[in-house]
């Protein structure tokens, strides 16, 4: 039952039952030695529970540390609000991750340059259309825009905080071929665009291949950083020298 949760819940359920585990064997023994202790202990159930019900490595870390660090900061005795505030931050720049399982992460200076080299030839008398599929900050869009002033670059933001902060961007740039919107990819229309890119996750690739293919004309080309689709063999792949060794994975439609 576990596995159809997402596995933000999974790992809530899981530290949820290391606490009632660990106040019951308190109530059992009578032991309870210190807060840090006790939440050294859940931490250490929760990560077990974790790993045994097949959550990804860095829910394990997440799961060891989450107790002992709450404990931790209560004793800094920090004003409640700015809690409050973190968490309003982080809401408004991971919004939906929680279900959508793609967080803001972003392409690398190296990345936008490799996209560079694959947009269509430049022709005098015509444009192409690009849109990038969860833009984040507006990096990839900006970039191409200034590059290549001949491309109409298109981002769909879902994050509120991201999308404002792109949307700024590309208004102190002066762009006026670039624009990004506050909206879902999945209502995004790919039949406008020549090229697709996409930076996400493993999570949505299958379904995203799905709506590309449905929807994307023939001649045009579908970008993916990092995340290739399962048993879809694509028809050429970049090799980027960045940090974290990034490779596009290119479907010509
Ligand atoms: C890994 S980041 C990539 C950012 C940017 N494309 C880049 O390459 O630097 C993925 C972005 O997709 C956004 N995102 C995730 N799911 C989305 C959805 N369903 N619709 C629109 N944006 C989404 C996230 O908020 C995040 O900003």
């Amino acid at each position: 039952m576990l596995k159809k949760l997402p596995p933000s819940i999974t790992a809530l359920l899981l530290q949820s039952a290391a606490v009632m585990l660990m106040l019951l064997a308190v109530k059992a023994t009578g032991r309870y030695d210190s807060p840090l202790l006790f939440a050294l202990l859940c931490g250490l159930l929760a990560a077990t529970f974790s790993f045994l019900a097949g959550l990804a490595k860095w829910w394990l870390a997440i799961q060891l540390i989450f107790a002992p660090a709450l404990v931790l900061m209560l004793a800094f005795k920090l004003p409640p609000i700015l809690f409050l505030g973190a968490f309003l931050v982080l809401l408004l720049v991971y919004w939906s991750t929680f279900r959508t399982q793609v967080p803001l992460y972003l392409s690398s200076n190296k990345v936008w340059h490799a996209l560079e080299q694959l947009l269509p030839i430049e022709k005098t008398d015509s444009s192409f259309t690009f849109v990038d599929l969860g833009s984040g900050l507006g990096g990839v869009l900006t970039h191409l825009a200034s590059v290549r002033s001949d491309g109409r670059y298109t981002g769909v933001e879902a994050a509120p905080l991201p999308f404002f902060w792109s949307w700024l961007r590309i208004k102190l740039s002066g762009h006026l071929n670039c624009r990004v919107q506050w909206g879902n990819l999945w209502d995004c229309d790919l039949s406008l665009y020549d090229v697709v890119f996409a930076y996400l996750s493993p999570v949505p690739m299958e379904q995203l291949w799905h709506k590309a293919h449905a929807e994307m004309r023939p001649g045009t080309m579908f970008i993916s950083s990092t995340f290739t689709i399962p048993d879809q063999a694509h028809h050429e792949t970049v090799q980027v020298n960045d940090l974290h060794h990034s490779t596009l994975f290119i479907w010509h439609m």
